[in-house]
C-alpha cells in the first residue's frame, strides 16, 4: 500500500483546516506504518503557481504548512513530506502525460470550469493542464491510495484514464508502467462553519478573526472566541433532528462531536435540555484539550526556517529516489532517447 496525497499551501491556518486533510493524513500515516505501507505527501507549490499569487506568500505559505503538518502529527520520519518543487520529477512527467491527456477530458474538469469562470481565454494554461500534474503527482510513485477530498474525486478519475491510456498505448499488458490509484475519500467531514454565521464555512479570509480558531490560538484566545461564538437562546435539543434550522448551534455541537471523536447523538445525550451557558465552556475546554499541544508545536516549528528546510530536503531527496525509476520507464516507454 503505498499513500500519495498533496495540498496546497495556505496561510493562517484554522480548525476546518485541520480537521480536513490535516488531521486525516496524520491518522493514515499511523494507520499505514503499522501494516508496512508509505506515505508520501507533499505541498502542491507547483499547482499554486496556476492561479495569480504573490511570490513571498507562496514560500511563507509553504513553510508554515509544513509546521502545521508536522505539528499535527505528520512525522518526517515515518511519512515521506516534500514540495513538489524540490523534485522536478513531477513537472518532468507532467510534460510527457501531456501527450496522453486530451483536450476533451481535460474541458470536463468541474474545478476548471468554476475556476476559469466566464474569463477561459485569460485562465492559465497551468490552471487547464493542473489535472495533468496532479496526475502525474500520484503516478510518479505508483500510488495504491490517494485520500482526497470529495471535490478532488475527478481529478483521480482522470489520472486513472491517464494511467490507462498511457500502458494501452506504449506498454505491454503484462508490464504496465503505471499503477491505476484508488481515490481514499474519507467519510464526509463535519463541514466546520464560522462561528459568527453558522451558513458561512470557517475560512482563513474572513475579516472577523471571532469568526474562526486559528491554529496560532492560545488557550484563552479559544475560550473567548468560543464564549462569544453566536449562538441562539434556546437549550440544546436531545438529539440531531432537533437541530434543524439552528445552523450556529448545529455548529458548535458538531465540532465537540468531532473533536471527542463521538457522535453528535452521543453529545446531545450529554448536553440535551442544557443551555450554552453550561455547553460552550465544556466545547472550549476540550478544545484547548485537544489543540493547545499542536499549538505550542506549531508556534515553535514556524519560526524555526532552517528546521522547515530541512525536513523539505531531507523528504524531497527521498522522493526523487522512489521517483526515478517510474520516470525512466515512462521516457524509454515513449521512445525517448537519454544519455
Ligand atoms: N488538487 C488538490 C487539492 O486542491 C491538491 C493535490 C495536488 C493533490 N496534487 C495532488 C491531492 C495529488 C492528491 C493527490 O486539494
Amino acid at each position: 500500500m503505498r499513500i500519495v496525497s498533496g495540498i496546497q499551501p495556505t496561510g493562517n491556518l484554522h480548525l476546518g483546516n485541520y480537521l480536513g486533510a490535516i488531521r486525516n493524513w496524520a491518522a493514515m500515516q499511523d494507520n499505514a506504518s503499522a501494516s508496512g505501507g508509505e506515505c508520501l505527501y507533499f505541498l502542491a507549490d507547483l499547482h499554486a503557481i496556476s492561479m495569480p499569487h504573490v511570490p513571498a506568500e507562496l514560500s511563507a505559505n509553504t513553510r508554515e504548512m509544513v509546521a502545521a503538518l508536522v505539528a499535527c502529527g505528520v512525522d518526517p520520519q515515518r511519512s515521506i513530506l516534500f514540495n513538489q518543487a524540490q523534485v522536478p520529477q513531477h513537472a518532468e512527467l507532467q510534460w510527457l502525460l501531456n501527450g496522453t491527456a486530451r483536450m476533451g477530458w481535460l474541458n470536463r474538469m468541474t474545478q476548471w470550469k468554476d475556476k476559469a469562470g466566464k474569463n477561459r481565454e485569460g485562465a492559465s494554461v497551468a490552471l487547464f493542464t493542473y489535472p495533468v500534474l496532479q496526475a502525474a503527482d500520484v503516478l510518479l510513485y505508483q500510488a495504491t491510495h490517494v485520500p482526497v477530498g470529495e471535490d478532488q474525486k475527478q481529478h483521480l478519475e482522470l489520472a486513472r484514464d491517464i494511467a490507462q491510456k498511457f500502458n494501452n498505448d506504449f506498454a505491454s499488458p503484462d508490464a504496465p508502467v503505471f499503477t491505476q490509484p484508488e481515490p481514499i475519500i474519507p467519510p464526509e467531514a463535519a463541514r466546520i462553519m464560522s462561528l459568527r454565521d453558522g451558513s458561512a464555512k470557517m475560512s482563513k479570509s474572513d475579516p472577523s478573526d471571532m469568526s474562526r480558531i486559528n491554529l496560532t490560538d492560545d488557550a484563552d484566545t479559544i475560550m473567548q472566541k468560543i464564549r462569544k461564538a453566536k449562538t441562539d437562546p434556546e437549550p440544546l435539543p436531545g438529539e440531531k433532528a432537533g437541530l434543524a434550522g439552528r445552523a450556529e448551534a448545529a455548529n458548535l455541537v458538531g465540532i465537540y462531536a468531532v473533536m471527542a471523536g463521538t457522535s453528535v447523538d452521543a453529545v446531545l445525550g450529554e448536553f440535551g435540555g442544557e443551555g450554552f451557558g453550561k455547553f460552550k465552556p465544556a466545547l472550549g475546554e476540550l478544545l484547548v484539550e485537544k489543540l493547545s499541544p499542536i499549538n505550542q508545536r506549531f508556534v515553535d516549528l514556524r519560526r524555526d526556517q532552517a528546521a522547515l528546510d530541512a525536513i523539505l530536503k531531507a523528504g524531497a531527496e527521498k522522493a526523487r529516489a522512489l521517483a526515478m525509476p517510474t520516470l525512466d520507464k515512462a521516457y524509454a516507454a515513449l521512445g525517448l532517447v537519454r544519455g
